[in-house]
């Protein structure tokens, strides 16, 4: 994408490396001279800050299990151990429990950012798939996490979930038996989570890479949905892209403070400061929030078998996204009214299937969460593949560099051929 490179070695150690391992070379064409589209704004910075929370979590966690200890009889009392006695044991724990919920919210608003702006269209659907890979693992990860600290939410969880793959016809009883590593879940079980916990955020860190390598084969995509035609849709991804990133960091890492300070067990469940009891079980179980939609999904119908095949189809339906969206237009600013209503319609049902997955299902939160979830798959099924197909989007700009000055107030002559910060400098001075 960025074309040859422009990297000049600076000293002989860097000479001598660049002839025989171009890494840097390659970084600075991946990091620095790539180039990306000059509008995109701050829903675009997801995507980095999801990389620091990863390499945080794997750190956060490295340290953490230097103190742990994956035994049924002493798991819990070591997560105690961790926060009263390890010297700023408490910090790490809290950095852990809350970061994977700090994690969550930016994957689900960088989801809904690729949702909105059709960044799962072609080129890009193995980009979005990798994507869905990478939420897949996530969700794994942090379930078998949550296990870990052996409190009864983590028991009583675990053995809800692994308990979901009975239904199955024939292989069931035998899969959750080989999910547990015995008649229930128990030390075998936590054995497992523990070795998986560790291992799955590494494939994670390797999925990734080949997301953003697809990422800069394709390039991004942008607000206007227009692929980039001519250099002045462009600007070099350093300092553009790297301030504005590093910005959105700040400003994430602000409310990931609050809740690390402030309000580190908020999102999480009081019953799990109590230890795990197979004889006792808590009066409601409910999963992390990050999962309250899918366990609201997976309850709206009375069949068990029905009802994980529903959950699992929840996500399933996301690998095909690619091909069931039949709008010729990308952005969902250029599409009609009637895109906007549906996507957010799926958006507030994305929120209200989670607050009907924290309700018992009786009542009429079972309805509720029938009807959310009719929408849910109707989104994907119905929606996307008739609405494009009848819509009239709105005209598309006939570049980026267009887009941009029009909405400057500029004509489009008196700009092209100049990256964004170039034609700004002159304002921002006078
Ligand atoms: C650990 C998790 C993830 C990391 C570190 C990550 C990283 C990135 C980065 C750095 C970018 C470019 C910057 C940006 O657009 O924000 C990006 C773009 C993208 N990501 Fe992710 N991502 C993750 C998870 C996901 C998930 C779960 C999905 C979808 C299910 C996804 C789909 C996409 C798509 C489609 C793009 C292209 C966006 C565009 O150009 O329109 N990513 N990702």
């Amino acid at each position: 994408m960025a074309g040859p490179s422009t990297y000049v070695p600076k000293s002989g150690v860097e000479r001598w490396l660049d002839a025989r391992l171009p890494v840097v070379r390659m970084m600075h064409g991946q990091f620095v001279e790539f180039p990306i589209p000059r509008n995109l704004n701050y829903m675009y910075t997801f995507g980095g800050i999801l990389m620091i929370m990863l390499v945080s979590q794997i750190i956060t966690g490295i340290v953490l299990v230097m103190h742990y200890t994956p035994h049924a009889d002493m798991a819990f009392n070591s997560v105690e151990h961790i926060m009263r006695d390890v010297n700023y044991g408490w910090l790490l724990r809290y950095m852990h429990a809350v970061g994977a919920s700090m994690f969550f919210v930016a994957v689900y608003l960088h989801i809904f950012r690729g949702l909105y702006y059709g960044s799962y269209k072609e080129p890009r659907e193995v980009l979005w798939i990798l994507g869905v890979i990478i939420y897949l693992l996530m969700m794994a990860t942090a379930f078998m996490g949550y296990v870990l600290v052996w409190g009864q939410m983590s028991f009583w969880g675990a053995t809800v979930i692994t308990n979901f793959f009975s239904v199955f016809p024939v292989v069931g009883e035998t899969l959750v038996q080989w999910l547990w590593g015995g008649f229930a879940v128990d030390n075998p079980t936590l054995n497992r989570f523990f070795s998986l916990h560790y291992l799955l955020p590494f494939m994670i860190f390797g999925v990734v890479i080949l997301h953003v390598w697809a990422l800069h084969i394709t390039g991004q995509t942008n607000p206007t949905g227009v692929e980039v035609k001519q250099k002045s849709d462009t600007v070099p991804f350093t300092p553009y892209a790297t301030v504005k990133d590093l910005f959105a960091m700040v400003v994430f890492f602000v409310l990931f403070a609050y809740f690390l300070f402030f309000l580190p067990n908020y999102l999480g469940h009081a019953d799990n400061y109590i230890e795990a009891n197979p004889l006792v079980t808590p009066a409601h179980i409910v999963p992390e929030w990050y999962f309250l939609p899918f366990y609201a999904i997976l309850r709206a119908v009375p069949s068990a078998l029905g009802g994980v095949l529903l959950m699992f189809g929840a996500i399933v339906v996301l690998f095909f996204l690619p091909w069931l969206d039949t709008s010729k237009v990308k952005s969902g600013a250029f599409r009609s009214v009637w895109f906007k209503a549906a996507f957010w319609l799926f958006a507030i049902n994305a929120v209200w299937l989670g607050w009907l997955g924290s309700k018992p299902a009786e009542g009429w939160y079972v309805p509720a969460m029938q009807l959310g979830t009719v929408y849910y798959f109707a989104y994907f099924l119905i929606i996307l593949p008739l609405l494009g197909l009848f819509e009239t989007p709105k005209p598309l700009p006939a570049s980026i560099t267009e887009a941009v000055l029009k909405k400057n107030g500029k004509s489009v002559a008196s700009g092209s051929g100049q990256p964004a910060g170039a034609t700004a400098a002159p304002e921002t001075k006078g």
